[in-house]
């Protein structure tokens, strides 16, 4: 009985983990529909200064951190903790980072398109 406990749980960890891979996958896939120009470079950019860089730094390389805000990652290196296609960071700017959402959710403050020229100005400035 005990054994049948286990594998139940088993189970449903199992069917939660993949759903979650699922949705991962479903935002990995997601192709960024505003065009890499350098009008959405420059309107990416003007957005991140005033909405990102206070953390992540003017030029996205990373902030220290502060007594409320933990420190916050690298944009322009090729590390990506939490996904680094176009649509992984358009959700995780969009819906912030589960659970401790220091890094918050911008979906209410930002549209779409503001979102996805972000992303188009951290191509432009991501080291080679
Ligand atoms: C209050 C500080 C703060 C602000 C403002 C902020 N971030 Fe973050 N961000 C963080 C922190 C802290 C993390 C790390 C979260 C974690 O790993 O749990 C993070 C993580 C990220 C990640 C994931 C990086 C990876 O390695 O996968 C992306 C992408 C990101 N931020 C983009 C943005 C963008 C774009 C904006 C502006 C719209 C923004 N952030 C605004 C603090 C912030």
């Amino acid at each position: 009985m005990a054994n049948l406990r286990i594998h139940v749980a088993a189970i449903v960890w199992l069917a939660a983990a993949s759903l979650t891979a699922q949705g991962d996958a479903e935002h990995a896939k997601l192709k960024n529909p505003v065009l890499s120009t350098p009008d959405s470079i420059a309107a990416g950019r003007a957005v991140f200064t005033k909405a990102c860089a206070p953390c992540h730094g003017v030029n996205a390389t990373g902030g220290s951190g502060n007594d409320i805000s933990p420190p916050s990652p690298d944009l322009t290196d090729a590390e990506w903790q939490h996904g680094g296609s176009d649509g992984e960071i358009f959700f995780n700017v969009k819906d912030g980072i589960p659970p401790d959402l220091n890094m918050g959710p911008f979906g209410g403050r930002l549209e779409d398109d503001e979102i996805w020229k972000i992303v188009n100005y951290l191509r432009s400035i991501a080291k080679k």
